[in-house]
């Protein structure tokens, strides 16, 4: 029998152990405005990481997995940094709190505080920000008005520019993304 010595980066069972932690946690959560399970979010974030990965073989693959599939623990469940930190490590941990908004600033500030937060972490984290939006310039909720959809437009720009040196294969996806989002915007 022949292993198969490949440039993977990151384990499959990494992944499997991170998403059945997070499956758990988001356990009864729909995606907003459908009654799809939360975790379809997930599946397609880590999905855009992993479609990266493929390409940008210098980072640490299971760090941006792992920060993909629990990067809503913190700000949607239960789940606390040290359980993060317990179960997985302590890099994951932090990473997945620099992906969670802090409620207790103004809504206007939580973005940029996130960003700059995101930007204190190493480029894995960066990545999953980009992968998130990517994940979310998919057709708006049907409830969003105009200027909630212009706004998340804008604010994806604003992730693209903090963040696109971490990845230019995310970036370049986002960029199309956000010029394909045009057609939400009447
Ligand atoms: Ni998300």
């Amino acid at each position: 029998m022949e292993i198969y010595q490949s440039l993977q980066n990151w384990s499959q069972d990494t992944y499997i152990k991170a998403y059945k932690f997070a499956a758990h946690a988001h356990q009864g959560q729909k995606v907003p405005g459908t009654e799809i399970s939360y975790i379809m979010h997930l599946s397609f974030v880590s999905m855009e990481v992993i479609a990266a990965l493929n390409v940008e073989q210098e980072y640490d693959g299971n760090l941006a997995l792992q920060c993909a599939i629990l990067h809503d623990t913190i700000e949607d469940t239960n789940t606390t940094f040290e359980q993060i930190k317990t179960e997985f490590d302590e890099a994951v941990a932090n990473g997945v709190l620099a992906l969670t908004k802090d409620e207790s600033l103004a809504k206007h500030l939580q973005m940029a505080d996130s960003l700059r937060r995101i930007k204190e972490q190493p480029p894995e984290i960066w990545m999953v920000k980009l992968a998130d939006r990517i994940s979310n310039l998919q057709a708006p909720p049907h409830y969003w008005t105009q200027d909630k959809i212009t706004q998340y437009r804008e604010e994806a720009i604003e992730i693209y520019e903090a963040l696109k040196d971490a990845s230019s294969f995310l970036a370049s996806r986002l960029a199309k993304k956000i010029e394909d989002y045009k057609a939400f915007i009447e």
